[in-house]
């Protein structure tokens, strides 16, 4: 009776938190061609940490332009501090409660800075990992680069370090999801619509087509 009654209390501030997916997997795996596919089919909003990065590097005035810029170059990760807030800030100001976050947390600071400042607003649902051999992963930044993407990092040089900080410091991290069994692995080495149709049955299995309640 008790455990009914304060469940029925809590229940509807649980309803309420925002949701969160993570996707993660390997420079060049795929993610934001799939994030864009699954806002279009379940009305996710989608916010890639690395876009978020560029885009505040190019304010006239920002105060960390010039170590993102350096950060990227050298295919590190940037301090927590500033990407939650922009995270944050996106989050806020999209007024929307369903959310993609791509490229995120990459690190274990991402993870400590997360967990300490946004993750108890909000429900996290699962890790969305693009699994895919680094092989792979260099050809698709390398014709992204010639296709004229203008990023700073789709060559040679910066490749093999954001390969580097994959290696080291983000696939600790998925591994670390996993001993939650919070992570959905996807073949992502497949043709994009063959990888959405697995993306597709997850989200679907989530009971949440076209973006209604879940
Ligand atoms: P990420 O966000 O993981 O870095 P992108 O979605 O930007 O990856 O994709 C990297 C490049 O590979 C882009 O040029 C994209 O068009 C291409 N691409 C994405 N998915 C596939 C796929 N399944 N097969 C072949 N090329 C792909
Ligand atoms: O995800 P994306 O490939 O767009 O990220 C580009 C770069 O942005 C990364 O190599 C890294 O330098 C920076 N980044 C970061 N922290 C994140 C995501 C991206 O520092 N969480
Ligand atoms: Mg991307």
């Amino acid at each position: 009776m008790l455990i009914k009654s304060v469940f029925k209390a809590i229940a509807p501030a649980v309803k309420m938190q925002p949701k969160v997916v993570f996707v993660l997997g390997g420079p060049g795996a795929g993610k934001g061609t799939q994030c864009q596919r699954i806002v279009e089919t379940f009305g996710y909003v989608h916010l890639s940490a690395g876009d978020l990065l560029r885009e505040e590097r190019s304010q006239p005035n920002s105060q960390f332009g010039e170590l993102i810029d350096n950060y990227i170059k050298e295919g590190k990760i940037v301090p927590v501090e500033i990407t939650c807030s922009l995270l944050d800030n996106a989050m806020k100001a999209s007024g929307k409660d369903k959310f993609l976050i791509d490229g995120f947390p990459r690190n274990q600071n991402n993870l400590e800075g997360w967990n300490s400042t946004v993750a108890k607003r909000v429900q996290l649902q699962f890790i969305l990992f693009f699994d895919c051999p680094l092989e792979i992963c260099l050809e698709r930044c390398l014709q992204r680069g010639a296709g004229g993407s203008g990023r700073s990092d789709d060559n040679p040089d910066s490749l093999k370090k954001r390969f580097n900080t994959y290696l080291n410091e983000t696939r600790p991290i998925i591994e670390y999801y996993e001993k939650s069994d919070l992570v959905k692995r996807i073949d992502a080495t497949r043709p994009v619509e063959e990888v959405f149709e697995d993306v597709k049955s997850i989200f679907q299995g989530l009971n949440c087509i076209g973006g209604g309640d879940q």
